[in-house]
């Protein structure tokens, strides 16, 4: 049985994505530092597989403890989750972020190096791309400076892993995701954000739930089909699906090189008000929402060519929006909030 530390394991995608490997026989250990995730959700991850992974309160940014984790455990591949994730958060706070997502990395990374763990899967983003001129984008299409310090970790995370593993010819997969939404079918673990949330669809789950008053829409004056932002909005199921099938590929040694770069998302663009038109469908409920101006930094479109994942990967989005927004709405109700 092939060992793998999720970091970040206890989050949003990380959490759906141990209880894939779990399921697909992997032996899992979380690391987690509780920054912004909850302690029951290694509990709920128990439930819903009967299998509980070893779980570890650890900060990345403490060099010590996480070698003194590889020193006592035998650690086959790594995927890293472990990151700050608001956008907003990284424009007011950006030494906080490259503190977190770089040196975090780094320590992971080192640790690799020192102990011999030799597969890696990073958590990357489409923000990479920034404003792509061209849709739908590719893994080939030309980066731009991201629209934020979070996304610019991403870029530079992506580049330390690349200068990584050609200095130690380990093998590693950057999977850039879109848009993650949805959560598991059970409904027992979901997107939980602490505090007012920055991302659409929990914001939408809120509203329905009378949590928020509200919707504000940022911006209707974008050169689109209804003058809203458009996005590619990926199941996290789907998302969690293909990190085991990444973590195969590089076990089994099929890669081709050794940093591989990935686009995870459904090839789809939905706008913010088709995406508020798709939860009042699937679940028979109407969002009030009114029309606020821009939101800084945003961009007016993104969508995936997933075609590499497809052929490398062969993997590909199985969820509906539909079923997205039904278990989206899901876990808001079976939330204790
Ligand atoms: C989507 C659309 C908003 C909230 C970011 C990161 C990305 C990933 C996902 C972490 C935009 C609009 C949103 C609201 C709105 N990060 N919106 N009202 O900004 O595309 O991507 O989060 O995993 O790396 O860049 O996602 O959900 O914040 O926004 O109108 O209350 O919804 O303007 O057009 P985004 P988002």
């Amino acid at each position: 049985m092939k060992n793998i530390l999720v970091t970040g394991g206890l989050g949003y995608i990380g959490s759906h994505t141990v209880v894939a490997l779990q399921q697909a026989g992997f032996q899992v250990y979380i690391i987690d530092d509780l920054s912004n995730s909850h302690l029951n959700v290694w509990e709920k991850i128990t439930s819903i597989t009967n299998i509980q992974p070893v779980f570890y309160n650890i900060d990345l940014k403490d060099a010590n403890a996480v070698n003194v984790f590889f020193q006592s455990h035998e650690i086959d591949g790594v995927i890293h989750f472990a990151a700050y994730k608001a956008v907003g958060e990284s424009v007011e706070k950006p030494l906080l972020y490259y503190r977190n997502n770089l040196l975090g990395l780094m320590n992971v990374l080192q640790a690799m190096d020192d102990y011999a763990a030799d597969h890696f899967i990073f958590s990357s983003s489409c923000t990479v791309y920034g404003q792509a001129d061209e849709m739908p984008i590719h893994e080939q299409t030309p980066l731009k400076k991201p629209e934020s310090p979070y996304g610019n970790t991403k870029k530079m995370g992506e580049e330390i892993i690349e200068d990584f593993v050609k200095a130690t010819q380990k093998n590693a997969i950057a999977l850039r995701y879109f848009n993650p939404v949805g959560a598991h079918a059970s409904g027992v673990i979901g997107e939980l954000p602490s505090g007012i949330p920055n991302n659409l669809v929990p914001y939408v789950t809120q509203t329905a739930m009378g949590i928020r008053e509200c919707l504000g829409i940022f911006g209707n004056d974008y050169d689109t089909r209804d003058g809203t932002a458009i996005r590619d909005y990926i199941d996290v199921n789907d998302l969690a699906d293909a990190h085991v099938k990444a973590m195969q590929r590089l076990l089994d040694k099929k890669n081709q090189a050794h940093l591989e770069f990935f686009n995870l998302g459904s090839g789809t663009g939905s706008t913010v008000l088709e995406i508020v038109h798709a939860f009042e469908q699937a679940n028979g409920i109407k969002i009030p929402y009114e029309m606020k101006p821009r939101r800084a930094g945003d961009i007016v479109q993104a969508f995936a060519d997933y075609s590499l994942a497809k052929n490398q990967l062969n993997w590909q989005p199985t969820t509906s929006l539909q079923t997205s927004m039904q278990t989206s709405w899901k876990f808001q109700q079976q939330t204790e909030k």
